[in-house]
């Protein structure tokens, strides 16, 4: 266990985006720390649920299309069903791999609403969603994956870099309405990670993408899918307790924010 950690045992998490990828490291990092955790995306948990069940801990799989209120709304409910609680969530799920990659007057309009349906309205609906248990609780952690695109300004992605600077947005906000109740709600910054999702439809340069990004960090290697959990464990506990509205930046030292 991480030094810091120790209210973690017990707490309910419900991280989205959960079936693969980051949101699935998330899933395991907080079972390991003795967490009951949620598993909830619009593709198939039960490989996930079967891994998170694997090490002991207590887990529930939610299938939830995240850009749909109702389907957010059940994603707690069966939070609320199980244990009764909603201590952490995690707000991870979003459109990013294959997305368009090019100049911005051809992104497709389509792809422009889907991204923005499910990075920036389904956050808000998870947010939604469990923020009537996390008041009556008078306690609550919220962690919001965000993008290091939007403190670089990177160029070729408007829509996926305008959803995530949205999140970033969201996070002040959310934090300063709801900090009175109790609710610290925080965002993560990931640099390029070398996972699938970033290779979706990008084969050809990714190799090239990969060494460029591995050169400008002060730390010059490949980020991983595991170099995420410390930074959004330490958020979603009492560790990071007088935290809130703020970002960190992981990205191996590529920019200083
Ligand atoms: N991989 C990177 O380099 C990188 C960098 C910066 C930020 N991020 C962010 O980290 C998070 C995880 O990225 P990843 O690399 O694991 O991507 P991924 O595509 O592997 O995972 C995203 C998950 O979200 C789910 N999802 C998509 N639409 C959904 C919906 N409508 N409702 C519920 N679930 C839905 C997908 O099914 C998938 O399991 C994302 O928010 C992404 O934007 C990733």
């Amino acid at each position: 266990m991480l030094p810091g950690m120790d209210d973690m045992p017990g707490k309910v998490v419900i991280v989205t985006g959960a079936a693969r990828g980051i949101g699935a490291k998330y899933a395991l990092a907080f079972a390991a720390h003795g967490c009951r955790v949620v598993v909830a995306d619009v593709a198939s948990t039960d490989e996930i649920s079967e891994k998170v069940g694997a090490t002991g801990a207590e887990c529930v799989s939610v299938h939830a299309d995240l850009s749909s209120r109702v389907d957010a709304e059940a994603m707690a409910a069966a939070a609320i069903d199980r244990w009764g609680r909603v201590d952490v969530l995690v707000n991870n799920a979003a459109r990013y791999a294959g997305l368009y990659r090019g100049p911005l007057e051809d992104i497709p309009p389509q792809e422009w609403d889907d991204v923005m349906a499910v990075n920036v309205r389904g956050v808000w609906n998870a947010t939604a969603a469990v923020l009537p248990p996390m008041r009556a609780q008078a306690s609550g952690a919220i962690v919001n994956i965000s993008s290091g695109t939007v403190l670089k300004g990177t160029a070729g992605a408007l829509h996926y870099v305008a959803s995530k600077g949205a999140v970033l947005a969201m996070t002040r906000a959310v934090a300063r309405e709801v900090g009175g109740a109790g609710i610290r709600v925080n965002c993560v910054t990931p640099g390029l990670v070398s996972n699938e999702a970033s290779r979706e439809g990008r084969e050809a340069e990714f190799a090239e993408r990969v060494a460029q990004r591995t050169q400008e960090r002060s730390l010059p290697r490949e980020m991983h899918e595991e170099d995420l959990a410390g930074a959004v464990l330490f958020l979603a506990s009492d560790a990071s307790g007088f935290i809130t509205g703020q970002n960190l930046n992981v990205d191996g030292g590529t920019v200083f924010y």
